[in-house]
C-alpha cells in the first residue's frame, strides 16, 4: 500500500490530502477514499459506478480491454472446455478446485436437496397464462424466504452454507417447474442422480430421446457455467447491497432476479432473439437495422452488442457462437434456427467492420449468441432469464458469502449530491 496525494480545487481554497492507495492483484489499484468525507467533508460522485470499487473480492477477474474472464483465477475458456457447472460452482464458492470426494459429497449435498417444498408449485399455479417467468421466480423466491425465515442466523457459517446449497439445488428446480407450467405440462419429478443441467433437460423435456437429452444438457451445462458469476455486475451489487442489511439470502436472491430481468441486463438475451426475429421477417437487409443503430435519433439498439467493462469481444460470446455452431449442426441441417444463426453472423461482421462499432468498442456480449442455442434446445424466449438467473443464483450466493466473511463487513449506504430545494417553510394548503 502507498500514498497519493491528491488536491481538491473548489474555486476557493486548494485542499490536500493523502490517500491510501490499495494494491490489486489484477487490474488498477483503487485509491482509498474514505477519509475524504471525515478529513475534509466532501463526498465522492460516480452515478452509474464507473469508477467506484464497491467492495474488495477474490472470486471472478474481467479484463475488459483484452476480453478475458476469470473464475478464482482460472481462465473461462479452459473451464469451459474442461470443467462442468457443478465443479464450477464449487471452485466459485470454495477458491479452490475439488478433488473427487469434495465433488462427489457437494453433488450429493445438492442433489439431496432437489427435493423443493410442493408449495412452490401452488404459487407457480397462482400466476395468470402469460405472467413473465420472473416475476414468477421472484415470487418463489419470497415463498422460500418465508418458509426459512425463523432460521435466519447470517453470521452462523453452517446456516450460510445450508442456505447456499439449498439455493443452488431449489433455483433450477424452481425453473424447470416454470417452464412445465409456461409449456402446459405437468410438473415434473427431479431426478438426485442427475447433474443440475441433465435434471433441468430432463425436467423441461422428458420426451426427448436420451441422445437429444445428452446433446442438450452439455448445450445447457456450459451455458449455466460461462453465465455463474461475472464480478459486481447491476444484479450482484443488488444482491449484496440487499444482503447487507442482513436480510433472508432468499430474499436477496429474489432482489438480485428483479435487477437481472431488465432489457440492459439479463434480459437482452430475449431481446436479441426479437431483434433477430424481426430482422428474418422484415424485407430490409441487416445493413438497415446497422443504421438504425448507429442513428442517434432512433432509440434502436443493437442488442447483444456492447458491455460497460469489456471493450473487446466478451469471451463468453465467443465460446457460445462456437457451440451454437456445433448444435445446430448436430441438430439438424435444416434446423429453423439456422436462419437467426446466420442474421447474427452476418450483423456481428458487418459491425465489426463499422466505425461506429469500432472507435465505441462495441462487441457482441454473452447474450447475442446465448438466445440462439436456448432456443435451439427448445426453451421459450421469455424463459431466457430465468435460465441466466438458475446459473447466475451460484455468483450471488459466493458473494453474499464472501461479503459477510468480510471483517469490514457493514450495510451498504450510498450518499448523494443533493440538488432539490433548498431549506423551505411549510405554506398551508389554503395559502398555495
Ligand atoms: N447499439 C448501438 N449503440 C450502442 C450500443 C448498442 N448496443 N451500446 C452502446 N452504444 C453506444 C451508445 O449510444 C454510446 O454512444 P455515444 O458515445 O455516441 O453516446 C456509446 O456506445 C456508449 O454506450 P453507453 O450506453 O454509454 O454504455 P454503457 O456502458 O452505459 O452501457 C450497455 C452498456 C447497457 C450494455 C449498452 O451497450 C447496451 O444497451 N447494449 C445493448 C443491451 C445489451 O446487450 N445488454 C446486455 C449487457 S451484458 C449482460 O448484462 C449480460
Amino acid at each position: 500500500m502507498t500514498n497519493k496525494k491528491i488536491t481538491i480545487k473548489d474555486g476557493q481554497t486548494d485542499n490536500e490530502i493523502e490517500l491510501p492507495v490499495l494494491d490489486s492483484i489484477l487490474g488498477p489499484n483503487v485509491v482509498d477514499i474514505r477519509a475524504l468525507e471525515k478529513n475534509l467533508g466532501y463526498l465522492s460522485h460516480d452515478p452509474g459506478f464507473i469508477a467506484t470499487s464497491s467492495c474488495e473480492s477474490k472470486i471472478t477477474y474481467i479484463d475488459g480491454n483484452e476480453g478475458k474472464l476469470w473464475y478464482r483465477g482460472y481462465p473461462i475458456e479452459e473451464l469451459a472446455e474442461k470443467s462442468n457447472f457443478t465443479e464450477t460452482a464449487y471452485l466459485l464458492l470454495n477458491d479452490k478446485l475439488p478433488n473427487k470426494s469434495d465433488l462427489n459429497d457437494f453433488f450429493k449435498s445438492i442433489s439431496s436437496n432437489y427435493n423443493v417444498d410442493e408449495q412452490i408449485k401452488d404459487i407457480i399455479n397462482i400466476f395468470g397464462k402469460g405472467s413473465h417467468p420472473m416475476a414468477i421466480m421472484s415470487a418463489c423466491l419470497s415463498l422460500l424466504s418465508a418458509k426459512y425465515h425463523n432460521e435466519i442466523d447470517i453470521q452462523n457459517k453452517d446456516y450460510r452454507y445450508r442456505s447456499t446449497i439449498k439455493l443452488i439445488a431449489s433455483v433450477p428446480v424452481i425453473s424447470a417447474w416454470i417452464l412445465n407450467s409456461i409449456m402446459q405440462r405437468d410438473f415434473q419429478n427431479t431426478s438426485e442422480n442427475l447433474s443440475i443441467a441433465e435434471n433441468f433437460i430432463n425436467m423441461a423435456f422428458p420426451d426427448l430421446s436420451d441422445d437429444q437429452k445428452e446433446l442438450s444438457s452439455r448445450a445447457m451445462d456450459v451455458i449455466f457455467l460461462l453465465h455463474a458469476d461475472h464480478e459486481q455486475n447491476a444484479s450482484t451489487s443488488t444482491v449484496r447491497l440487499s444482503g447487507s442489511s442482513e436480510t433472508s439470502p432468499y430474499a436477496a436472491i429474489a432482489a438480485g432476479i428483479s435487477t437481472l430481468w431488465g432489457p440492459t441486463h439479463g434480459g437482452a438475451n430475449e431481446a436479441v432473439i426479437n431483434m433477430l426475429e424481426e430482422i428474418k421477417n422484415s424485407d430490409k437487409d441487416v445493413e438497415f437495422y446497422i443504421e438504425q443503430a448507429k442513428d442517434k435519433n432512433n432509440p434502436f439498439r443493437l442488442m447483444g452488442f456492447g458491455h460497460r467493462i469489456y471493450k473487446n469481444y466478451d469471451p463468453r460470446a465467443k465460446i457460445i457462437q462456437k457451440i451454437a455452431h456445433e448444435y445446430l449442426a448436430k441438430l439438424s441441417k435444416d434446423n429453423p434456427n439456422k436462419p437467426l444463426f446466420d442474421i447474427a453472423m452476418k450483423l456481428e461482421k458487418y459491425a465489426l467492420e463499422d466505425e461506429y462499432f469500432v472507435s465505441r468498442k462495441l462487441y457482441p456480449n454473452v447474450d447475442f449468441y446465448s438466445g440462439i442455442v436456448l432456443k435451439a434446445i427448445g426453451i421459450p424466449q421469455s424463459m431466457y432469464t430465468v435460465i441466466f438467473a438458475l446459473a447466475r443464483t451460484v455468483g450471488w450466493v459466493a458473494h453474499w458469502n464472501e461479503m459477510i466473511e468480510d471483517k469490514n463487513f457493514r450495510i451498504g449506504r450510498p450518499r448523494q449530491l443533493y440538488t432539490g430545494n433548498k431549506k423551505t417553510k411549510y405554506t398551508d394548503i389554503s395559502e398555495r
